[in-house]
C-alpha cells in the first residue's frame, strides 16, 4: 500500500536539498503533478495554507491527517521560534514515510506525530501531550470526521476565541455537513477559499473557520 508513497520519499531523496523544507515541497509536487498523484494538499491549495498560518501565527499548531508529510512541512516552515505542531495520523504506515520526510526536511524538531485516530488523540490533547488550547487546525482527515472532530476539539477545551481551523477538500470530495455545522452554529466566522484540486484544474475549495466562543 506505501509503494506510491515510498517512490515519492525516495524521488525527494534523492533529488531534493536535505534540509531545505521548500526544495523537498519542490520535489514532492514535481513528483506528484508528473509522475504519480497522490492526496497533497498541493502547490495551489497550499498557497492558501501559508497564508492562513502565517495570518494566524500559531503558537501550537494540530494537523489532522498527516499521509507523507507535505502540509506538516509547509506548516512547521512558518512556524515562529517555539511554535509546534502536532499531526494526527491513523495509518502508521504513512507516519512511517511522513517522519522520514520530516526529518529530510530538517523540520522534525517543529513537529510531533501522534499515530491513531483524531477521535482518540484529540481528547488525549490536554492530559497526555500537555496542550492546553490550539492556535491553528488543518482539518485534513477523513471527510466523513470533520464534523465530529470539530465538535470533539470544542467539548476537548482546545479552541480559544480567535483559534483558526482550515478544512481542506470542503468542495472535492466535499464536507457539505461540516460546511453546514461551521456557517450555521453562530460559533464561527467563515471564509471560503475557491482553489482546484491538488495537481489538476478540478474545482475544489478550503473553508476558514474562526472561533468566536
Ligand atoms: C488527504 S490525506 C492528508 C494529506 C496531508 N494533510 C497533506 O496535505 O500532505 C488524509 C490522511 O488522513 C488520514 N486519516 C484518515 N482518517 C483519519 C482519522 N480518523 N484520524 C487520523 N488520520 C486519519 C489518512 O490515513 C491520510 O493519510
Amino acid at each position: 500500500m506505501t509503494q506510491k508513497e515510498q517512490r515519492i520519499l525516495e524521488f525527494v531523496k534523492q533529488n531534493a536539498v536535505e534540509g531545505d523544507p521548500q526544495s523537498v515541497l519542490d520535489h514532492i509536487d514535481q513528483y506528484c503533478s508528473q509522475k504519480e498523484w497522490a492526496m497533497n494538499v498541493g502547490d495551489e491549495k497550499g498557497l492558501i495554507l501559508d497564508n492562513v498560518v502565517k495570518e494566524t501565527n500559531p503558537t501550537t499548531a494540530l494537523e489532522l491527517g498527516l499521509y507523507c508529510g507535505y502540509s506538516a512541512i509547509r506548516i512547521s516552515r512558518l512556524l515562529k521560534p517555539g511554535g509546534r505542531l502536532f499531526t494526527v495520523e491513523i495509518k502508521p504506515e504513512y507516519a512511517a514515510i511522513a517522519k522520514e520526510m520530516i526529518a529530510f526536511a530538517g523540520v522534525q524538531d517543529k513537529v510531533e506525530i501522534l499515530e491513531g485516530s483524531a477521535a482518540v488523540i484529540i481528547p488525549s490533547l490536554k492530559t497526555k501531550y500537555g496542550v492546553d488550547h490550539v492556535d491553528f487546525v488543518f482539518i485534513d482527515h477523513f471527510k466523513e470526521r470533520y464534523t465530529q472532530d470539530t465538535k470533539l476539539l470544542e467539548e476537548s477545551g482546545l479552541l480559544k476565541t480567535g483559534s483558526v481551523l482550515l478544512a481542506d477538500n470542503v468542495l472535492c470530495p466535499g464536507a457539505p455537513d461540516f460546511l453546514e455545522y461551521v456557517r450555521t452554529c453562530g460559533r464561527y466566522d467563515c471564509t471560503n477559499y475557491p482553489s482546484h484540486v491538488e495537481y489538476s484544474d478540478k474545482a475544489d475549495a478550503l473553508e476558514k473557520a474562526v472561533f468566536k466562543c
